[in-house]
């Protein structure tokens, strides 16, 4: 990056299928509260996490690369762990901007575990992900991770940020998935592998009988994210933020409160 190029305040870009990146930009904006922000909800793709790896690893850095080139932004963050565990070196090897991704949080959830039990909660795809047994065989052999895909969960997410009360039957099967496999009930510390599931982190409380210690990546991600626009000059107040997606724009408005706590006031379509 050139010295000029470092100084230039593009727009932050974040990604999600839908308003689950929300819990990363929310992090995110603590550190960088007026970083001009474009967020990106691929509802026409949704659910990632019922989607196939060719499937994903094709559509998501096409829709990154119009992306781009309509929005200039400085930095992408993948706020998906569905996406970033399939397609992240892919998309990196066609933006030529800094790309971060939001990976499962084990190593930090294998330092906080005092049982040694860890559930691991993404979506059905991310959990089957090569990438993640490398991070569990790295950081975590020593543990034991117990992994569910609760890809309903993502519907719970979406609902409660509309307004609505979650389904409850979506919460207790997810942790349901974790509890009811050997060991489950010795789980003390769960991950919230995609970024949708912290959203409903207070629901997903209520239904374990134990405290549960829960992390997800999304502070990390944040940290990343202002170290890698460091000596950026952010603009003195905040903008009014775009939330862009592939789907239908008539399908916002319930959204538009949730989204009007993240400053995402303009509504565009890609
Ligand atoms: N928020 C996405 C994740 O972190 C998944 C949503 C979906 O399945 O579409 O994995």
């Amino acid at each position: 990056m050139t010295g000029n190029q470092a100084n230039m305040a593009g727009p932050l870009l974040f990604f999600d299928t839908g308003v689950g990146g929300l819990s990363v930009l929310r992090e995110t904006k603590k550190l960088l509260p007026t970083a001009p922000i474009i967020y990106a909800a691929d509802y026409a793709g949704m659910p990632y996490g019922m989607k196939s790896e060719d499937e994903l690893s094709t559509r998501i850095p096409l829709l990154l690369g119009r992306l781009v080139e309509r929005y200039k932004p400085q930095m992408v963050t993948i706020a998906c762990n569905t996406a970033s565990t399939i397609a992240l070196d892919v998309v990196r090897s066609v933006l030529d901007i800094p790309v971060v991704g939001t990976v499962p949080a084990i190593k930090p959830a294998s330092q906080m575990t005092k049982t040694g039990v860890i559930g691991l909660l993404g979506t059905r795809a991310t959990i089957r992900q090569p990438y993640v047994d490398r991070l569990a065989s790295e950081f975590a052999a020593d543990k034991k991770l117990i992994r569910f895909g609760a890809s309903d969960l993502v519907h719970a997410a979406e609902a409660k940020l509309r307004g609505e009360i979650p389904d409850s039957t979506l919460i207790e099967a997810a942790v349901a998935g974790l509890t009811e496999q050997q060991d489950g009930e010795k789980i003390d510390t769960v991950i919230l592998a995609c970024t949708h599931f912290p959203l409903v982190q207070t629901e997903l409380q209520k239904s374990f009988v134990r405290d549960i210690q829960f992390i997800d990546g999304s502070q990390g991600i944040a940290r990343r994210i202002a170290y890698l626009s460091r000596g950026v000059s952010w603009p003195e107040t905040s903008e009014n933020g775009v939330f862009v997606t592939t789907g239908d724009l008539e399908k916002l408005p319930p959204y538009q409160n949730s989204l009007d706590e993240f400053g995402l006031t303009k509504l565009e379509a890609l």
